[in-house]
């Protein structure tokens, strides 16, 4: 079977994941893609169909937990240029699946525009931003506030804009799992760059005050129960700084784990395991993961 075939972007076989990943850890992608267009991306999903391949999407990797034994599908990622075009038009801005929040950030402090400051420091692309519905919980903010329609294809290769109404956000969820996202329209307002600056200037040291951001990590592994931080009852049951193998409980932000000494996907899951069970014990509330785990 050639895979690369008709196809203008690139194609490998048992590409390594863990460089692609904010956490550091995991195997290879048994295939890995990165499409030239929408043409290519159309042409890789009905290959995978055909030969009965699972298909996942990588953004910047950084929500993420890949099993050390990899992933026996085709990952595609959403790199090429076409896929990371930026197009201001007023205060409205189309931005591709595969810009980066920094990136779509400094582009649009330049030209005046804010209301997306508390995205400030979520380090993943437009297109995982918004299947994870990223956003600040103390805020109350999230992606979906600035989104005005959102291009995707299904896995058939059929485009379609849906427009946000009708999208069921919620805290941490979206429902465009069963979608490609390839770009995302959003509406931002006019704002002086300075006090843009300045907000995010504010939210980037809060962030470094409460967060560890100096070793490997995939920030929050668990959703927060309703109306509490996971990372307050982690910490209320004594666990910062636990540690399984290379994987530890951060000491500044208990729904942090990070990857201390080249940690395997298994200390991370075994880690998570125990929170899970003398978080359940002490407070009786069950924690869900927010990472997604890619195994096979
Ligand atoms: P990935 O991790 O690559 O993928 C996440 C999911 O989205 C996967 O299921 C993937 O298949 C899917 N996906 C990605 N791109 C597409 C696409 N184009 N089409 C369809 N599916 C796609 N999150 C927050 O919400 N708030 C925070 O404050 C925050 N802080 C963080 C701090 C740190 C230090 C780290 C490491 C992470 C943090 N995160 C935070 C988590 C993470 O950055 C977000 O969930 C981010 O939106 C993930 O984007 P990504 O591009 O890295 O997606
Ligand atoms: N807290 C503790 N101990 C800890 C961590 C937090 O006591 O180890 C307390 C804090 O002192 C504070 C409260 O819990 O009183 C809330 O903490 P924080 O403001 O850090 O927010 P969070 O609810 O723990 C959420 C998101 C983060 C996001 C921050 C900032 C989730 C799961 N986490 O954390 O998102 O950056 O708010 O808005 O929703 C992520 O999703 O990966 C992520 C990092």
């Amino acid at each position: 079977m050639n895979w690369q075939s008709g196809l203008k972007g690139k194609f490998r076989l048992l590409e390594p994941l863990k460089d692609r990943v904010t956490f550091k850890i995991g195997g290879r992608a048994r295939y890995f893609a990165e499409p030239a267009d929408e043409e290519d991306l159309r042409l890789l999903l009905s290959l995978a169909k055909r030969e009965k391949v699972r298909v996942l999407i990588l953004g910047a990797g950084s929500n993420l937990l890949v099993d050390d034994k990899g992933v026996n599908a085709l990952v595609i990622r959403l790199s090429a240029p076409y896929f990371k075009k930026l197009i201001f038009q007023g205060r409205s801005v189309e931005a591709g699946a595969g810009v980066k929040l920094a990136g779509f950030i400094s582009a649009a402090v330049r030209r005046d525009l804010g209301g997306y400051e508390f995205l400030a420091g979520i380090p993943g692309t437009v297109g995982g931003a918004l299947v994870m519905n990223a956003g600040q919980s103390r805020q109350g903010q999230s992606i979906a506030d600035l989104i005005d329609r959102v291009r995707v294809m299904d896995y058939n290769g059929n485009i379609k804009n849906l427009v946000s109404g009708k999208i069921n956000f919620s805290y941490r969820k979206s429902g465009l799992d069963k979608y490609i996202i390839l770009s995302a329209r959003f509406n931002l307002r006019r704002r002086n760059k300075d006090k843009v600056k300045a907000v995010i200037k504010e939210r980037l040291c809060r962030r470094r005050q409460s967060q560890d951001l100096s070793l490997p990590s995939a920030g929050c592994v668990f959703r927060n129960p309703a109306g509490d931080s996971a990372g307050r009852l982690i910490e209320l049951a004594g666990l910062k700084g636990k540690k399984i193998g290379g994987a530890e409980v951060s000491s500044r932000h208990a729904n942090f784990i990070v990857n201390r000494r080249d940690a395997s996907s298994r200390d991370v899951l075994v880690l998570m395991q125990a929170l899970r069970k003398k978080v359940k014990n002490k407070f009786k509330i069950a924690l869900e993961p927010e990472i997604r785990i890619w195994k096979n």
